[in-house]
């Protein structure tokens, strides 16, 4: 049962049914669906001005993602052609994609800025996040990805990068902060972004104005992001699929979400996903997440990314869901409003034609969402999306 946007009540349904304030209660009849709390993608690179689609072929000849950024394709296409976007045009393509996520199961996603990279840019993006924000009915959790990669305009110089990490520490930093415009800072720690130095630099700088650090970690080689990470008490390191032992172990005993992103590793071609299973069974806490964005991860769809964590990942089905709703829900930091339904929390929820829950990853990139709700609010009905079933 839901009142005000929450749930009030749960459990078998006679028992519910029964209670005094359930007799004047409107009815969502849902036989035989399955019912979760609604999806949490906690990472996502949403404002964005197109496709990358012009390097797919390059990718697909084997072409690795580094070799296609040095031939200038890669995140600096994107800065190119987001720069030359407007603010409509920009914010059209992310409703649409809101949209989407709404339609396949999502309610809460996180944002990442990242694809400006100046201040007018950066500022931009993040400013469309509010925009957006209030606009429709997804809740948009804001990050500032200012240290993707370092833009063109700062490469001529030896001394360009740092210039461009004091520009994020001393200029964007403190007004993305002042401006509330993020929650959290993230950063890019690999070859051909930010060094491990870098990184912890802005991720402190950031934490010092109140911006939580979270961090794309280890994804094409290892550079110690993960140890960083837990040093600094991230909300999250995200990628992982080259961490070693002792990185496991160190995500085990602490409160840093491990964030599994198997999209990149399926649209890149690449064969070594992270080690999900090592992770559990160390006992770290595992999240799971679209990473939507044009260059390595084009989709938004978290049943897809769950059909992806138990083939690829060997995650279970079961294991998959709580990847992908309360651990995710913890690595935004907001596992006290949303990722389960329990009393006292949003009524966020998505409503799957199946019998069986299991049969949400089973059937791979279909989509069996029908219905989803919002803080109790219907915000996504399929009629019929998928006819055969
Ligand atoms: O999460 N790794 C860095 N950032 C994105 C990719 C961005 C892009 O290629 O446009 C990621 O994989
Ligand atoms: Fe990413």
């Amino acid at each position: 049962m839901i009142r005000d946007g929450r749930v009030a009540a749960v459990g078998a349904q006679a028992k519910v049914e029964a209670l005094p304030e359930a007799r004047a209660a409107e009815r969502l009849a849902v036989q035989g669906r399955v019912i979760l709390p609604g999806f949490v993608d906690s990472h996502t690179h949403l404002v964005h001005a197109a496709s990358r689609a012009e390097e797919y072929e390059l990718k697909i000849a084997g072409a690795s993602y580094e070799e296609i950024a040095r031939r200038g394709g890669g995140i600096l296409n994107s800065v190119k052609k987001l720069r030359a976007a407007t603010s409509e045009a920009l914010k059209q393509r992310a409703r649409a994609a809101l949209r989407g996520f709404a339609a396949h199961g999502t309610t809460t996603i996180e944002a990442k800025s990242g694809y400006g990279l100046d201040v007018t840019s950066e500022l931009k993006i993040l400013g469309l996040h509010q925009e957006l924000q209030r606009e429709q009915p997804l809740e948009i959790v804001s990050t500032f990805l200012g240290a993707h990669v370092v833009p063109a305009e700062y490469r001529g110089t030896p001394d360009g990068p740092q210039r461009y990490v004091a520009l994020l520490i001393n200029r964007l930093i403190p007004e993305v902060a002042d401006r509330k415009l993020a929650e959290f800072c993230d950063v890019f720690c690999d070859r051909g972004a930010f060094s491990r130095g870098q990184s912890e630099q802005v991720l402190e700088a950031a934490a010092r104005h109140g911006l939580q650090p979270r961090i794309h970690a280890e994804q094409l080689t290892r550079t110690g992001a993960t140890q960083l990470a837990v040093h600094l008490g991230a909300a999250s390191c995200d990628h992982l699929e080259f961490v070693n032992q002792a990185d496991m172990r160190a995500l085990a005993k602490s409160k840093t979400v491990a964030t599994l992103l198997p999209g990149c590793d399926f649209h890149l071609g690449l064969k070594r996903y992270a080690p999900a299973r090592g992770l559990i069974d160390a006992g770290a806490i595992v999240a799971l997440a679209t990473d939507y964005n044009p260059g390595t991860s084009p989709t938004l769809s978290m049943p897809m990314v769950l059909s992806l964590a138990c083939t690829q990942l060997r995650m279970t089905p079961a294991e998959g869901i709580v990847a992908a709703t309360i651990n995710a829900a913890y690595a935004l930091r907001r596992e006290k409003e949303v990722g389960s339904l329990e009393i006292g929390k949003l009524a966020d929820i998505g409503v799957f034609k199946v019998e069986d829950y299991r049969e949400i990853p089973y059937y791979f990139g279909v989509n069996k969402c029908w219905m989803t709700l919002k803080r109790g609010k219907i915000i996504s009905h399929a009629v019929d999306a998928d006819p055969a079933s």
